[in-house]
């Protein structure tokens, strides 16, 4: 059964598939508004969501199906100790697709070898988000036209944020990438993903504390939240949580077309006059990930079938 657990479980075409399904979809909604009915979505969320949770069951509805939500670990029979096997065997029951967020690493890999239907991840600890980066593609793709030859900076909580290591994985196909990486010395990117991704792919990078210096040679500014969750003390977590907030004045020196993103929560990263600046594009995000959500239920029920 096929599943989306990491951004590289995708090839390249694929994800060139789902876009080009979700500029259709953008462009004639009346062609999908029945592609799922009578299919049932699991949204299975036992950490915190928005905007994810909310996005795959527009999703859905949109497409015509219906959803089945579980919205936090305490309500459901997580809480009595019941194995992610067994609750994916059991939702497997009732529903077609299942969409599952968990604070432990590597829980919705597990759910899927259980499942006898498609599992997404949306969002495993402190380790991949591949459908925050498929919104996260689709925004690159709108706003600069393709993938290739960008300057990609990332800031903030580059250890801990899930969405920033499912980036790297998917922008280090492309030709022409270079990776800023902006953080302080404790939240750098895990060596983890430096060594099998970015080295391994031959991808040129820069590391740097500070974001003023590289501004202005930035296509795609990507901010984060520092990730107070997976903080072990909270005094680290105060000392670091504004290492990062992103002004106007800031902007001055940045190229007229970089593009603003941020998966969003905002805690202070990003000052609300910023939201003003043409070029933020942290909303546009949200609303892309709705389209590509759309896009990836309606791909892996059809490969269900076969
Ligand atoms: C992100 C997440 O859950 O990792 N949020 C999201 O899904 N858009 C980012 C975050 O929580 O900081």
């Amino acid at each position: 059964m096929r599943s989306l657990i990491d951004i590289r479980d995708l090839s390249t075409a694929e994800i060139d598939e789902l876009v080009r399904t979700a500029c259709d979809i953008i462009d004639n909604p009346g062609k999908y508004s029945e592609k799922c009915h009578g299919k049932k979505l699991a949204t299975l969320f036992f950490e915190p969501s928005t905007r994810t949770r909310l996005s795959f069951e527009a999703a859905m509805y949109e497409l015509g199906g219906n959803v089945l939500s579980v919205s936090s670990g305490s309500s459901s029979s997580a809480a009595k100790g019941e194995s992610i096997a067994d609750t994916a065997k059991t939702v497997s029951c009732y529903a077609d697709i299942i969409a599952m967020r968990h604070p432990k690493e590597g829980a919705p890999y597990v759910a899927a070898a259980n499942a006898s239907i498609p599992v997404i991840n949306a969002g495993d600890g402190g380790h991949n988000h591949p459908t925050q980066t498929l919104a996260d593609l689709l925004t690159i793709y709108r706003e600069k036209g393709g993938f290739d030859n960008l300057t990609i900076g990332l800031c903030g909580d580059l250890k801990f944020g899930r969405t920033v290591h499912s980036l790297i994985a998917a922008m280090s196909r492309y030709a022409g990438i270079k990776f800023v990486l902006i953080s302080p010395l404790e939240l750098k990117v895990p060596s983890y993903v430096k060594k099998d991704v970015i080295k391994k792919n031959g991808i040129p990078y820069t590391q740097t504390t500070d974001l003023v210096s590289v501004m202005p040679e930035l296509d795609i500014l990507y901010m984060t939240r520092v990730q107070r969750e997976r903080f072990f003390n909270e005094e680290d977590y105060l000392r670091l949580k504004d290492s990062y907030i992103l002004d106007t004045r800031k902007l001055e020196t940045a190229k007229p077309d970089l593009c603003i993103m941020h998966p969003l929560p905002r805690v202070n990263e990003i000052s609300v006059a910023v939201d003003n600046d043409p070029r933020a594009c942290y909303f546009k995000q949200v609303l892309n990930g709705k389209y590509m959500r759309m896009a990836l239920i309606l791909k892996l029920l059809e490969e269900a079938k076969k």
